[in-house]
């Protein structure tokens, strides 16, 4: 039976009582994660937000009913606790911020009564994700959960304590919008008042909070929902939150600066983490030409190296005819692996496999200098040296080589040299390597539609001595881009805009727009341009990586209360679901799927 708790005021969270309080009465609620009895005694681990406390039932403080009624305590019921806080009678448990003290209880009420959950409360369960999300309010009752979600709130805090004092305005954006060009598919919310017409819900708010700049507000931030579907990873949600900013008169060092003292500010505040300044930065190109990827993990070498020149005349087919075809080889030396058994080898080519490699030829240096290879046959031994030699091979060291086209190449090697680490255990998730990436090209071909899409997205500025270059040879031009990213994830992004009206037409006319195709989707943006408009730079966060990487967790579920599954949908509300007819009737539509 539930008891109300009329008359009784908590007066700490569990773990906010501690051995100052000895001799103290003091009020607990939470519930209940294990009872024990003991004969003449009743041990009961409380828990809420802040952590457990043990509370003692002893039929002389508590009384014959009062310990008949902790008798009946089971795991999760809701119960308010009043007594004296005294020193541990037991054994001091080490693992418990309260483990020198418990409470002697002298009055108990049962606040609520629970079922048996479906799991334990505990962390490091083995439970399926499906129940864990089904029940996703008991899972959000496990302390690792706690303390991830505790802690995004303490980041939001700081950032928002941060960019005031900085001089920012949190401002707010429209949910239901019109379509907004970050390049992923929209969710489109239908209207009823202009039926067969739709909102998008937005994909960040870059357009409005440029439109802020123009009139005037300076400084904007906003952490805010941001929606895209697109297909489900890890590190992506269909609504996930972004920390979004825009300034007005900065160039790029001056985003770049507040940002770093931003990051720096949330690493101390949420963690205690200091940060060392300035975040150090890497072009675009270096970071693909070393790392094979634009959001490279510096907490490792394997860095790839280019041996097109070393294999130009040799006769493997694999590599002079990736060669031929206006391709590359490059190789990473998986240092000290030389003695991978054959078995892992092959892993490691069904890996590559998998990042679109045809294959991946390796060279095993034997401690004697000898090389052993999957390629060698092709080769004469002065081509086998010179690329032993390009890949700084030792004796012990395994190189493992990619032929193809660029892309595919540091693509496969990027992933490579991660998965090498991985298996390696080198990967340490309480080192912060923060890295820029700068010098972004503007535009990227994309062979599908057979055009240049924007890298980023179609307002971001040009480098000014790239700008003649934007008629001659667009996938030259370098755009004033940024990413900032962290342990080989993308954690934010952002760039210059274009602040003039030529500038921007130009580029709508690069990305294949007609004059009339841009001003049919963004002409309230090119119009906006016309009436004074400051140059203007700005930066967004993904907040759920960021959070994700500061709670040292491998997917954004964990930092996210209410996630969705990798189908877009939530099993613990069952959305996306149907709706009634009279709903469809009164947007004017008309459902042409076939039933499942
Ligand atoms: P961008 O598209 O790079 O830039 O997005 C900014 C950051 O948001 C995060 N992110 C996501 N996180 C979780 N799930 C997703 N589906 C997802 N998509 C993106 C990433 C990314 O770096 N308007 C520009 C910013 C600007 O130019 O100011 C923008 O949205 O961490
Ligand atoms: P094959 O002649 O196809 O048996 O290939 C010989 C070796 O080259 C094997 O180790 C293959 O895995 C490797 N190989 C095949 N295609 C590629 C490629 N595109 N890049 C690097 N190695 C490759």
């Amino acid at each position: 039976m539930a008891e109300s708790m009329k008359g009784l005021k908590r007066t700490h969270r569990c773990t906010e009582v501690s051995a100052a309080n000895i001799g103290e009465v003091v009020t607990v609620m939470g519930w209940v994660q294990r009872r024990r009895n003991l004969g003449s005694l009743i041990f009961v681990d409380l828990r809420d937000r802040s952590g457990i406390i043990q509370l003692v039932f002893d039929t002389a403080e508590v009384g014959e009913e009062g310990f008949a009624k902790a008798g009946t305590l089971r795991s999760e019921f809701v119960i308010a606790a009043v007594g004296k806080v005294v020193k541990r009678s037991g054994a001091v448990n080490e693992n418990l911020a309260t483990g020198d003290i418990e409470i002697v209880v002298n009055e108990l009420r049962i606040l609520s009564e629970a079922l048996t959950p479906p799991f334990p409360i505990e962390d490091d369960l083995a439970t399926r994700d499906e129940l864990r999300l089904k029940y996703r309010y008991l899972d959000l009752r496990r302390p690792k959960l706690q303390r991830n979600l505790m802690m995004r709130s303490k980041v939001a805090a700081a950032t928002r304590n941060f960019l005031a004092e900085e001089g920012f305005l949190e401002l707010e954006t429209p949910m239901l919008t019109k379509s907004t060009p970050e390049g992923a598919r929209d969710y489109l919310v239908p209207s009823r008042v202009h039926q067969g017409s739709f909102y998008a819900l937005p994909q960040s708010p870059q357009l409005f909070k440029q439109l802020l700049m123009c009139s005037g507000y300076d400084r904007y931030y906003q952490i805010v929902k941001c929606f895209r579907d697109e297909d489900l990873r890890a590190d992506r949600q269909p609504e996930f939150t972004q920390i979004d900013m825009e300034l007005s008169f900065v160039d790029m060092d001056d985003v770049i600066d507040v940002n770093e003292r931003l990051l720096a500010r949330m690493f101390k505040e949420a963690l205690d983490v200091e940060i060392p300044l300035p975040i150090p930065r890497m072009s675009w190109q270096e970071a693909m030409d070393r790392f094979g990827s634009d959001k490279p993990d510096i907490r490792f070498g394997f860095e790839l190296k280019d041996v097109s020149e070393e294999v130009k005349n040799c006769g493997f087919s694999v590599f002079s005819g990736a060669l031929a075809a206006g391709g590359t080889v490059r190789g990473i030396n998986a240092c000290g692996q030389g003695s991978l058994p054959r078995k892992k080898i092959d892993a490691l080519v069904e890996f590559a496999k998998t990042y679109g490699a045809k294959g991946l030829a390796w060279i095993a240096i034997q401690p004697d200098g000898s090389l052993k290879s999957s390629f060698a046959k092709f080769m004469t031994q002065e081509e086998l040296d010179a690329i032993v030699a390009k890949l700084e091979g030792k004796p012990g060291d395994l190189l493992l080589l990619a032929a193809d086209k660029k892309t595919v190449v540091w693509n496969v090697l990027g992933a490579l040299r991660c998965e090498i680490a991985k298996n390696l255990g080198l990967i340490h998730k309480d080192e912060y390597k923060f890295l820029w990436i700068v010098d972004f090209p503007l535009l990227e071909y994309s062979e599908e539609e057979d055009r240049y899409v924007a890298m980023h997205h179609p307002f971001t500025m040009p480098m000014e001595e790239d700008l003649p270059l934007l008629d001659t040879d667009p996938g030259k031009v370098r755009a004033k881009a940024y990413d900032i990213t962290l342990n080989g994830v993308e954690i934010g992004g952002g760039s210059v805009r274009i602040y003039n009206s030529e500038i921007q037409e130009k580029m709508f006319e690069v990305l294949g727009f007609t004059k009339e195709q841009a001003y049919e989707r963004f002409a309230f943006l090119l119009d906006a341009f016309k009436y004074g408009v400051p140059p203007h730079a700005g930066l967004a966060y993904g907040l759920d990586r960021l959070i994700m990487l500061m709670a040292k967790e491998d997917s954004i579920r964990e930092v996210i209360a209410f996630p969705k599954v990798k189908d877009a949908s939530c099993l613990m509300t069952n959305a996306p679901d149907v709706v009634d007819e009279k709903q469809l009737v009164e947007l004017g539509i008309e459902i042409s799927v076939p039933e499942k």
